[in-house]
């Protein structure tokens, strides 16, 4: 079988491939055309994001010319953990005057989310995602992300081993932490109805599910729930307080956005080619969708922040958490729902929009990059 099995729209019949009688027919095939086989040639235009009936093997011809960009950008970024040092983390956080309780408990509640986060992010991948995208550019970008999703999971991991806390506490944290809980459980429903292995795509109803399930992955999870995590930690950088972690944190921040913006250029060209999925309805419930997902990350804001710490308060959140979600609701083409909202932290703009030859902390120049693309999508 030529075609994985998760795509028998584009399966050939086995007599495409073998010739019926034995060896000596096979050897005259080989030196010979395969029957029928140029009417099977992938033309770009039959190319779907989702129930494509070509070959998903043959990444060329290009259709989606944007997913290969941004697949040859996320490689061009290529990161990894161990590079970063952490011996100025792991004194200051040893030395008991070296950090606030508050300030502890942020990077505990932030690592509480994101070593789980990122997992439920690459099985998501992995397990859902993948196989109903029928775009070969678009599963190739699908391919990097999960390793950097695995990255990102081996970041979190290597801080929490640098800093010798407790293993048991933060990878439990998804479980006991009911601000953390509460994220997740908003999340696992949209990911374990794509991953159900008797899920498949085409049909209204279920096309809707699976966009449903890439709008609350790219705009809510990646494009929401990561941002106070992310601030905060930056937030502590941005004071020459654990700089490593920060840095870490810095490459993470440029894999996530390019992440969320794959994520909305994936769902605007799924919309385009069926547009018949975006019906009012659905409209009022991603935006029901988008509601919920504010509140339960500013809920996240105040359980980690039950005080103003590093210039920063929970109220500020508020502000920001809307401002982010008028800007993923506008990219997929909804209105604001929280229209005039401003950015309380134009600093975060700044470190996600700047083309920077060095990292923002200044620990380490990272010319070492393996493309030329050192710039922040
Ligand atoms: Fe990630
Ligand atoms: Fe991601």
């Amino acid at each position: 079988m030529l075609v994985w099995e998760d795509t028998p729209r584009s399966t050939p019949t086995p007599s495409n491939f073998t010739e019926p009688n034995g060896a000596h027919a096979a050897s005259e095939a080989a030196s010979t055309a395969v029957r029928g086989a140029s009417e099977r040639r992938v033309n770009a235009a039959d190319k779907r994001i989702i129930n494509a009936k070509t070959d998903v093997n043959q990444l060329v011809p290009f259709k989606y010319k944007w997913a290969w960009d941004k697949y040859l950008a996320t490689c061009a970024n290529h990161w990894m953990p161990q590079e970063v040092n952490m011996s100025r983390d792991i004194a200051l956080w040893k030395d008991p005057n070296g950090l606030t309780e508050d300030e502890r408990r942020i990077v505990k509640r932030n690592l509480g989310f994101f070593t789980t986060a990122d997992s439920l992010a690459a099985n998501n991948i992995v397990l859902g995602t993948y196989r109903h995208i029928t775009a070969p550019e678009c599963r190739q970008f699908l391919l990097r992300q999960a390793f950097e999703e695995a990255i990102h999971t081996h970041a979190y991991q290597y801080i929490v081993e640098s800093l010798g806390l407790d293993e048991g506490e933060v990878f439990n944290a998804y479980n006991e932490v009911q601000s953390i809980r509460d994220k997740d459980e908003f999340l696992i429903p949209f990911i374990e109805a794509i991953m159900d292995p008797h899920f498949k795509t085409g049909t209204p109803e279920t096309d809707q599910t699976l966009l449903k399930s890439l709008i609350v992955f790219a705009c809510l999870m990646e494009g929401l729930f990561f941002y106070v995590g992310f601030t905060q930690i930056l937030a502590l950088g941005r004071q020459n307080k654990m700089t490593g972690a920060a840095e870490q944190y810095q490459y993470i921040l440029r894999d996530e956005s390019m992440h969320c913006n794959f994520g909305i250029d994936l769902i605007n060209a799924l919309k385009l080619e069926n547009p018949h999925l975006w019906t009012a309805e659905f409209k009022a419930e991603i935006v029901a969708l988008f509601r919920k997902a504010v509140d339960l990350e500013y809920a996240y804001a105040e359980d980690t922040m039950p005080r103003g710490v590093l210039g920063m308060n929970a109220a500020m959140f508020k502000g920001y958490l809307r401002y982010i979600a008028n800007r993923r609701a506008v990219q997929i083409g909804l209105d604001e729902l929280f229209p005039g909202e401003e950015n309380p932290f134009p600093w975060m703009s700044e470190m996600i929009d700047l083309k920077k030859e060095r990292n923002f902390f200044e620990t380490r120049v990272i010319e070492y990059q393996t493309g030329g693309a050192l710039s922040w999508d």
